[in-house]
């Protein structure tokens, strides 16, 4: 963010415009590309929580256990924790989860969903989540797995009827009732505070401090000049237009046409065709790749660029240009960077109920 600042700072008392001219006036290029705003803007250690949901280390712990436990599916099979995998960086290595038509997205940083150039510091009530952004905060995330019948859900429960089913369930183990009365008071088990847990705990799920960030915030030894090399690519061929900001996505939907995996229904996104652009960070992590997870690796996914930009449906696309072959080992260099920071990959030795941590699917 200082580093931001900075730059526009400077831009605007000692370049070559006359004062107060910006580069979002620019006129777009003759290929009707557009600028591509700056992305260098570091994570901060900690992220933010919504005032309705303040973090504590007691919320913290029995989030871990929820997330961890299947007694939260209808068929005590499930956790959130078979989908994602600290292995995976909390994905899957899946192309699409098990039942479900998707690619399971990284939970890493997702406390900083909606994080964008314009808005660093989110309003996590309103921080945008799943592949088409129909979801909206990690609480209200959580929901969806839980209520959904080719995930958490089964057969043998509604939407309707599984929250008092799961207040039953754990308010029948003591070791829960006493958790939650730590972390919640008399609030005691809802539905709420089950979602509230486990937001929290995802919250932890971050690795803010990565060969990037400390380079943007002033560590210039941090990348290497390979890295270095990669990241200028990424702006010169406009990649940044949509993964930009601190966590290298503008949280926006676009049409890439993506191809459906073979054999699969079509996925139209939001509805028309757009899925939101996914951040880079962990990236190297968290193959396969697009909402259907098509793409094994990254040249898969370069090849598809050059294809995309040939006729873009989205603006953003237009001068985007794939990285060559001598390229792509930079880039591929720079996105490790956005990945090197530890995070937590503990597993709970066992959960209040019993039963195996992190399923059994
Ligand atoms: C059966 C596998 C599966 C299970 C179980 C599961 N998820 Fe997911 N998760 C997915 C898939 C697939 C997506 C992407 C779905 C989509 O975009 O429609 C996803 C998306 C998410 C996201 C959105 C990330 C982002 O950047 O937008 C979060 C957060 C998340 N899951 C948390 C959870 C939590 C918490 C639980 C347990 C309550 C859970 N998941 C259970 C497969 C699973
Ligand atoms: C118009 C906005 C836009 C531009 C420009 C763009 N991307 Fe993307 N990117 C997306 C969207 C949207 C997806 C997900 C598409 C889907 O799954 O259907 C994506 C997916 C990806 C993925 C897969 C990440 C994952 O977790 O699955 C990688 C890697 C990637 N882009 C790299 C690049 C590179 C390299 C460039 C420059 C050549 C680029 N992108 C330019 C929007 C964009």
């Amino acid at each position: 963010m200082r580093r931001w600042m900075l730059v526009v700072g400077l831009a605007s008392c000692v370049g070559p415009n006359s004062m107060g001219e910006h580069a979002d006036d620019d006129p777009p290029d003759a290929s009707g590309a557009i600028d591509t705003p700056p992305s260098d803007l570091a994570l901060p250690l900690t992220p933010p929580s919504p005032a309705a949901n303040p973090s504590s280390p007691a919320k913290i712990a029995l989030g871990r256990l929820l997330f961890w436990d299947p007694i939260l599916s209808g068929d005590r099979e499930l956790a959130c924790a078979s989908c994602h995998d600290p292995q995976f960086a909390y994905s899957d290595g899946r192309q699409t989860s098990v039942g479900v038509t998707r690619n399971a997205q990284t939970i890493l940083n997702t406390a900083w969903n909606g994080t964008v150039l314009d808005h660093p510091a989110p309003d996590c009530e309103q921080a945008p989540m799943f592949w088409d952004n129909r979801a909206h905060a990690l609480e209200g995330q959580a929901r969806g797995p839980l209520t959904t019948a080719a995930e958490m859900l089964g057969t043998s429960f509604t939407a309707q009827t599984i929250f008092p089913e799961l207040i039953a369930r754990l308010s029948a183990i003591p070791e829960y009732v006493s958790q939650f009365e730590a972390a919640f008071g008399t609030t005691g088990i809802t539905e709420t505070t089950i979602l509230q847990a486990i937001a929290a705990f995802e919250r932890t799920l971050t690795n803010p401090q990565t060969s990037y960030d400390r380079y943007v915030d002033g560590d210039t030894a941090a990348l290497t000049a390979q890295q270095r090399r990669g990241l200028q690519i990424l702006r010169d061929n406009r990649c940044t237009n949509c993964h930009s900001g601190p966590m290298f996505s503008d949280y926006e939907l676009h049409p890439l046409r993506v191809p459906d995996l073979a054999g699969a229904m079509h996925d139209a996104g939001d509805g028309t065709n757009r899925f939101r652009t996914p951040s880079l960070r962990n990236v190297t992590r968290t193959a396969p790749y697009m909402h259907d997870g098509v793409f094994a690796g990254f040249q898969q996914v370069f090849q598809f660029y050059r294809d995309a930009t040939q006729n873009p449906l989205d603006p953003k696309l237009r001068g985007v240009r794939t990285p060559t072959p001598q390229e792509a080992p930079d880039v591929i260099a720079f996105f490790a960077a956005l990945g090197d920071a530890p995070f937590d990959t503990s597993v709970p030795a066992a959960v209040p109920s019993g039963l195996t941590p992190g399923g059994t699917p």
